[in-house]
């Protein structure tokens, strides 16, 4: 059912999205002048093993603001696993899995820090001021809460699904990181986060009279386009139409040759009315650099069977040597172990200094 709440909400959402949009240039700018004034916090659930999506929609960026010289803070969310389910799985090789993709696709853990949220008290410890500065019937209107738990098949809704936002924004806030990479679908987090630091601010006041203690985050929004995935649905692990960057080459051959298509010989890029050719052309245009309409030329009457080889084959070439990489990284867990507690022990630090800040401005260092 469509409300009045709903279609206001509606356009105050495009209007934002085009104000995220504008903003997201201007700082993409004010990076090229200036990567000293960023730090970048972003992070993922060790869920699964990362595919495609994940690499063209955020892993590929992240390199490029560590080697535009951002301050890149990276999280391995492993307390939001059971945001919405039973238990944690096999949570130990997941995460190995996620510091394994991490490294093979180019993140530097000497300059960007690796850390998890369940090695980080000071962090989640942040809970506790943060979910006094909201109330739960705006909790319950996040637009993201609202999507998983719909998700979820009417399942109850804990109260950590309930709070994760929250628990989000101390994973901003702990670190000050001033920009956070994200899809449209996760603004309003970075808004809830926004809205908790100026709150503390209001509410507890300042150690320092000429800034408050928590900066008030940006998101910059990804560029790239929504990839479905092969079955032309959106992508997910459970649906099993992603192609993992741990795959070998020929499992990927096997799930591109599964990739559905349409009934027209002819390739052509029309992203509205052949959604699964026109993704197919899109994911050899971002392996290949060549722009999706020029590949659909190339291919023209020689049909699907030719795109998904040329998809394949890109899709091949550009993983190889990540996928190189990351295999002789998965047969050293002590090296990806040790990764991550450096990170930690900087985390930790810089944890404690805000929570010190914190208990000071809210006046209880005693
Ligand atoms: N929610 C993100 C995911 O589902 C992971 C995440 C946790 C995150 N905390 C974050 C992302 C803070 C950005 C900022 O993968």
């Amino acid at each position: 059912m469509t409300t009045s709440e709903d279609i206001l909400a509606n356009s105050t959402n495009e209007a934002s999205l085009k104000r995220s949009m504008r903003r997201s240039a201007e700082i993409e700018m004010a990076i090229d002048e200036d990567p000293s004034r960023f730090r970048v916090m972003t992070g993922d659930r060790p869920t699964g093993r990362l595919h495609l999506g994940h690499y063209f929609g955020t892993l590929r960026n992240r390199v490029l603001l560590q080697q535009r010289g951002v301050d890149t803070w990276v999280l391995v969310a492993d307390y939001q696993v059971i945001t919405d389910r039973d238990g944690v799985g096999p949570i130990r090789e997941r995460v190995l899995g996620l510091l394994a993709d991490y490294l093979a696709v180019g993140l530097d853990p000497e300059t960007t820090t690796i850390f998890n949220h369940s090695a980080i008290p000071g962090l989640n410890q942040l809970m506790l001021p943060f979910l006094s500065l909201v109330t739960e019937s705006e909790l319950h209107r996040n637009p993201t809460v609202k999507a998983e738990l719909e998700a979820t098949d009417g399942r109850a809704m804990s109260g950590l699904m309930l709070t994760y936002p929250v628990h989000q924004a101390a994973d901003i806030l702990f670190c000050k990181a001033n920009l956070v990479p994200v899809g449209q679908d996760q603004l309003p987090h970075v808004e809830q986060t926004r809205l908790i630091a100026q709150r503390f601010d209001k509410r507890y006041g300042r150690v320092d009279p000429e800034r408050p203690v928590f900066p008030r985050p940006d998101a910059l929004l990804s560029q790239t386009p929504l990839l479905l995935g092969t079955d032309g649905q959106k992508m997910s692990k459970s649906r099993g139409n992603t192609i993992e960057l741990g795959m070998s080459a020929d499992e990927t051959a096997k799930v591109l040759r599964k990739a559905k298509t349409d009934a027209e010989r002819v390739i052509t890029f029309d992203p509205v009315s052949r959604p699964e050719v026109a993704n197919l052309l899109q994911l050899a245009s971002l392996a290949t650099g060549e722009a999706p309409q020029a590949i659909a030329e190339s291919i023209g009457d020689k049909g699907a069977g030719a795109l998904k080889a040329l998809v394949t084959e890109s899709l091949n070439a550009m993983l190889a040597p990540i996928r190189a990489r990351r295999a002789e990284l998965e047969a050293d867990p002590g090296h990806l172990l040790g990764v991550l507690a450096r990170g930690n022990e900087r985390a930790n630090a810089q944890a404690e200094e805000t929570l010190t800040e914190v208990r000071t401005a809210m006046q209880m260092m005693y």
